[in-house]
Order: structure tokens, then sequence, then C-alpha cells
């Protein structure tokens, strides 16, 4: 029997790449440059599966192809606002994600964002890397504590519970959260977790808030003018979710007239364009999206996406189905 064929958009950690190679008829892509929309339509046509990643859109335009070969779509990604899901969904694909291997890494990327933004540590190098640093001063780069503070989180799913696990058992921190539906009462008592009644709370609430809700229309601008004037002055703000939940043009507004005092940010509105106004701010410590990017993570995020697309084609149930 032939082996399925399998089309990868992006670069993978090449001990994931040889498992592929060694089970399906596999095209990779050595160069890494994101396949154009006109290539991802040929590899539906062509292909029995693609494996795409967050960055490569997935619409119905491309999806609609006529004579579609793709049956499986295996998203190297937890979050799938890249593909859409009601025309997945109509056009009876399959689609997976990679849930669970990233929770940790991507939880730390938000503390490690904490942290920075709360100790104006991007600040600090930028300061040393420019040769302009004379040396210790007692009032110089003051920034605010961050043991026993209360981190506010939107959202409470897995990345959520780990940053607070970390921020709370590690760093003594009170935690609020706000999310639709009830969570699991045993997380909650060994957090010592604080429900709010509403994000408007939450926001005025927290000294530090971060975003784990997903992208997309339902989310988008979440965190807009109106709620980043309720947060404190002193207080950061978090986004290792997704770029479209905050407003951009609203927080640089707030950094710049002190409404908060700083942010972190891993993810952007229309990545990976910047807004420039983002560049030219102290006040903020910008990442390059590497919530999920540690070799570990990385190579389990792929071998996820395998296991799902051995049991399709085995015919089984994929464990991460989402459509
Ligand atoms: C995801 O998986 O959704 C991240 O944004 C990329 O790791």
């Amino acid at each position: 029997m032939n082996k399925p064929k399998v089309v990868v958009t992006r670069k993978w950690p090449v001990a994931v790449e040889n498992q592929l190679k060694a089970r399906f008829d596999v095209q990779l892509n050595e160069t890494d440059q994101p396949m154009s929309v006109e290539a991802l339509k040929h590899a539906m046509q062509t292909a029995d599966a693609l494996l795409p990643t967050v960055t490569d859109a997935i619409s119905a335009d491309v999806m609609n192809v006529a004579a579609r070969q793709v049956q499986f779509i295996g998203n190297f990604g937890v979050g799938y606002n890249n593909i859409d899901i009601n025309a997945a969904q109509q056009q009876g694909l399959v689609v997976t994600n990679t849930p669970h291997v990233l929770t940790d890494c991507t939880a730390d990327i938000a503390m490690l964002l904490l942290l920075m933004s709360a100790r104006r540590a991007a600040e600090a190098e930028r300061l040393l890397l420019s040769g302009n640093w004379t040396g210790w001063g007692p009032t110089q780069l003051m920034g605010q504590k961050v043991t026993g503070k209360t981190l506010g989180l939107i959202g409470f799913g897995r990345i959520a519970q780990a940053m607070a696990k970390k921020a709370h058992h590690g760093f003594g921190m009170k935690i609020l959260f706000y999310v639709p539906s009830e969570p699991d009462s045993a997380i909650v008592e060994d957090l010592q977790a604080v429900r709010c009644q509403s994000l408007d709370e939450l926001l005025s609430e927290a000294h530090f808030v971060s975003v784990h809700c997903p992208g997309g229309a339902a989310t988008r601008h979440l965190i807009n003018e109106q709620r980043l004037q309720l947060m404190r002055p002193s207080a950061h703000l978090i986004n290792t979710a997704r770029g479209d939940v905050v407003d951009s043009n609203a927080l640089i507004k707030a950094l710049k007239a002190g409404w908060i005092a700083g942010a972190g940010l891993d993810v952007y509105e229309g990545e990976p364009q910047i807004n420039p106004e983002f560049l030219s701010l102290n006040n903020i410590t910008l990442l390059p999206h590497i919530g999920s990017a540690s070799e570990e993570t990385r190579i389990a995020m792929g071998e996820r996406v395998v296991s799902n697309l051995v049991a399709y084609f085995d015919g089984h149930e994929p464990a991460d189905r989402v459509v």
C-alpha cells in the first residue's frame, strides 16, 4: 500500500522530521520559508494530510480548492485560530492541535515577561548595551517588587493554571482569575485563587494581569482603551496568548500616558508585523513569539502531531481532535 502523502509547511526539529519520513511520503520545508497561498492550495490538492503551524492561514479559500485530497490537518501548535474551523467542519476535514506539551514552557515565558517588566530588565539591559551606564545609583531603574503581589489571569486554562502555580508557590502571589465557566475546585483550592465576577473587577485589583484566553473574533480587543484605564498605574500587562486580544494602539496610549507601568508581550496583532511605536517605548518588554520555543517542547509538539496523524491513518480517533 502507498504511504499517505504529507506536506509539512515549515522546518520542524530534525528528530520529528525523521519520524515522519519513516512512516509517510513527506514533503518537508528545508528553507523554512512560509508557503504561499497558491502552494498551500496545491498541497490541498496533492497531499493526504497538511501539517501547518500558527503562521499559516488555512482559510476557507485554501480549503475549498477543486478536487481537494487533504483529509487531515495536524496543526503544530495548541492555538488554532490560524485555521477556519467552521469551514474545516463544513468540509468534513479532521483537525488536530498540540495541547499539554507546551503548557509549562509558555507559562515560564509569561513569568519571565512578568519579572522582566516588573523589574525593568529590558530597559536596564538596553542601558548597559548602550555603553551609557555610569554605575549603581540609589534611585536607578526602580521597578516593582513581585513577591506577594496579586496576579490576575484572564482565562484559567492549562497555561494560566501553570503560571498561577509558579507565581503562587514560587513567589507567594495572590491569584485572581476571570473565566466564564466553573474551573476544577481542587486547583482553585490549591492556589487559594479567587474567581472575579467580572473582567473589570480583575483589572482594577491585580498588580499584574496576564492574558490566557484564545484569540479570534470573540476576544478581539478584549483589552481596549477603556479597560486599560481600569488598571492600576503601577500594573503590568503580560500577553503570551494571541496578539489580537489586546488593542495595540490602546496599549501604546496607556504606556505613554502612564495608565499602567509596563507591558510584556510575546504575541502581536498582525504578527510578524509589529506596531513600530512599540519599538520606541522604554516601558515594554518584547519577545518574538517564543512561548513554546524550547528544544524539548518543540520536539514534543511535533511528536504530538505525528501521533495524531498515525492514529488518523490507522483508522483511530486522534487524541487531540479539534473538529
Ligand atoms: C501555540 O502553540 O499556539 C503557540 O502560539 C506557538 O507555540
